[in-house]
């Protein structure tokens, strides 16, 4: 029996962006409640949204003030605790973000650890002498660019903060930081909350003895400043399998929850996340479809060295974006959106769409002085701002699109595109990406081999991913052309009685026995 994180689809809110109900500009929980109905009819199975938590949004929620609350933003725990029934009574599960790594600095915890070097609470976080020379402890980078340590004048040590220096790293060596960070778990557990995506999950342990990270040989100037190192003693030391146990056995005190990791690596190293007899995580997040040239032989040697690696009985799973990427359809162009969405929800394995992805949105247009993320303002220039990404969800045609009202201004701009590119309008038109990909859910929903079957290559002219997918008697094939150009291949295995399940294109593909034509940029799935 499959679980409903194996078999569904997992849909990603950035809930500043998603809806906004008190006319603020922000987006917030009655927001999203009010928009489950949509989701329903979309056809996703769960609902993950980032951070909620009270916090001084130094990286928009990411930087935890308290755990165990909402940020009046974002509204109220009544309005969570209607949330989590809402989507319940929607048959949407609800994710939410944990932040493990690190906590604001504003978090009473770092407050007090920051109070005297004897504070009962000095060792839940990283706290270190300076050098001989007085300068920093080692060489580890913020992510955000500079060193990863801040002087603290009052106590004469430096702390460690692998992001902002809003954001220190807390100690999970420590015992009752640990308790403490495994009883929010079951604060939300308790609520009725179905699982948590893990930030960073990979970074929470770090080298015990502080060894500098070596050089990056590849580096060049104009590069992520943040990658002159290798991460080698930062994040995914040897310990970190310690760290997915704690959290699993919390996640394990309770019955059917997910536990997400946020892990970027490649697959070989990705998969020990999945712990050594399947006791870590249950989905560590597979990136590595945002990181492979957008070309069939790429693409398919991916799959198939992600598919070789996966330990016996772990469960795959696929990511094309998110709040810390580029829009996929930026990055791969809008004729290839539909090929893109196909691709992400014919693999074998649970995806995760990104909110808007679905209508096809671009990255937004960010004008230098409406610049809100925080990387971006201390990195400028290197196209590694992540604001174009989470830019509001176009409701409707109407000025701000529904997302809030007319006469407020949103926290960050609407597309340009938005009065075309939007909910209402792409429902209303039978042949927008929008109505596509809810056909495309519902066949994967109702398809065995496509929500649960295997997975084999198919052979195919260059440019062209082709793979059966299999379950039991059922198969289907899908063809996805990532090129724009027409491609017609004599087929080496006889397709036999064939029905075209789904295509991108308005029009049926032409099909005879053993030939086989996709328009450029047209992906379809068959049945044979
Ligand atoms: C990863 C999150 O996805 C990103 O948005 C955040 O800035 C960092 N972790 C730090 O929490």
């Amino acid at each position: 029996m499959s679980s409903w994180w194996q078999t569904g689809i997992v849909y990603q809110i950035y809930p500043r962006s998603f809806q906004d109900s008190n006319g603020d500009g922000v987006g917030d929980l009655p927001g999203i409640e009010q928009r489950l109905g949509y989701l329903q009819a979309l056809g996703v199975d769960a609902v993950w949204i980032s951070p909620i938590y009270p916090s001084p949004m130094a990286d928009f929620g990411y930087d935890v003030s308290n755990y165990t609350d909402i940020h009046p933003l974002f509204g109220t725990m009544a309005d969570m605790d209607r949330l989590i029934d809402a989507a319940h009574d929607h048959n949407l599960k609800l994710i939410l973000d944990f932040v493990p790594n690190h906590t604001s600095n504003e978090h009473p915890w770092f407050l007090e650890s920051c109070s005297s070097r004897d504070n009962a609470k000095r060792d839940w976080y990283i706290w270190r002498d300076p050098a001989p020379d007085g300068g920093v402890p080692n060489n580890w980078q913020s992510r955000f660019g500079g060193p990863a340590w801040t002087f603290d004048e009052q106590t004469g040590q430096y702390y460690l903060h692998s992001f902002l220096a809003e954001q220190p790293d807390v100690n999970w060596r420590n015992p009752e930081l640990r308790a403490a960070m495994l009883d929010v778990l079951r604060f939300w557990f308790n609520k009725g909350i179905d699982g948590f995506r893990i930030d960073v999950s990979y970074r929470s342990m770090k080298d015990a003895q502080f060894r500098d990270n070596p050089p990056n040989p590849n580096w060049r100037e104009g590069m992520d400043p943040a990658k002159q190192v290798i991460e080698k003693y930062t994040r995914n030391t040897p310990d970190i399998e310690h760290f997915n146990r704690w959290l699993r056995q919390v996640c394990d005190e309770y019955e059917n929850r997910v536990l997400i990791g946020e892990i970027n690596l490649p697959p070989q190293e990705l998969v020990a996340h999945y712990g050594r007899s399947l006791d870590g995580l249950h989905l560590p997040f597979n990136f590595n479809l945002i990181f492979t040239p957008w070309e069939a032989t790429a693409v398919r040697q991916l799959v198939e060295t992600y598919e070789s690696v996966l330990p016996e009985g772990a469960w795959p799973n696929w990511v094309l974006g998110n709040h810390d990427q580029h829009r996929i359809a930026s990055r791969v162009g809008a004729a290839q959106a539909r090929v893109a969405m196909m691709l992400l929800l014919t693999l074998r394995g649970t995806p995760t769409m990104y909110y808007g992805d679905e209508l096809g949105m671009l990255d937004g247009e960010i004008a230098p002085e409406q610049v809100q993320d925080p990387w971006e303002k201390r990195v400028p220039g290197l196209g590694l701002g992540r604001d174009p990404e989470r830019t509001p969800m176009p409701w409707t045609s109407a000025p701000n699109a529904g997302f809030c009202p007319p006469d407020v201004t949103p926290w960050l701009p609407l597309n340009p595109d938005s009065t075309l590119v939007n909910v209402a309008s792409q429902l209303d038109d039978p042949h927008s990406i929008l109505v596509f990909t809810q056909k495309l859910i519902q066949l994967r929903r109702e398809t065995a081999a496509l929500n649960q079957g295997s997975y084999r290559s198919l052979s195919a002219p260059d440019g062209v991913l082709a793979y059966e997918r299999r379950h039991g008697e059922q198969a289907c094939w899908v063809i996805l052309n990532m090129t724009g150009e027409p491609k017609t291949w004599k087929l080496y295995e006889n397709l036999g009685e064939t029905a075209v399940l789904l295509t991108t294109e308005s029009e049926q593909p032409n099909i005879t026995q053993n030939t086989l034509s996709v328009r450029p940029n047209e992906g379809i799935v068959l049945m044979s």
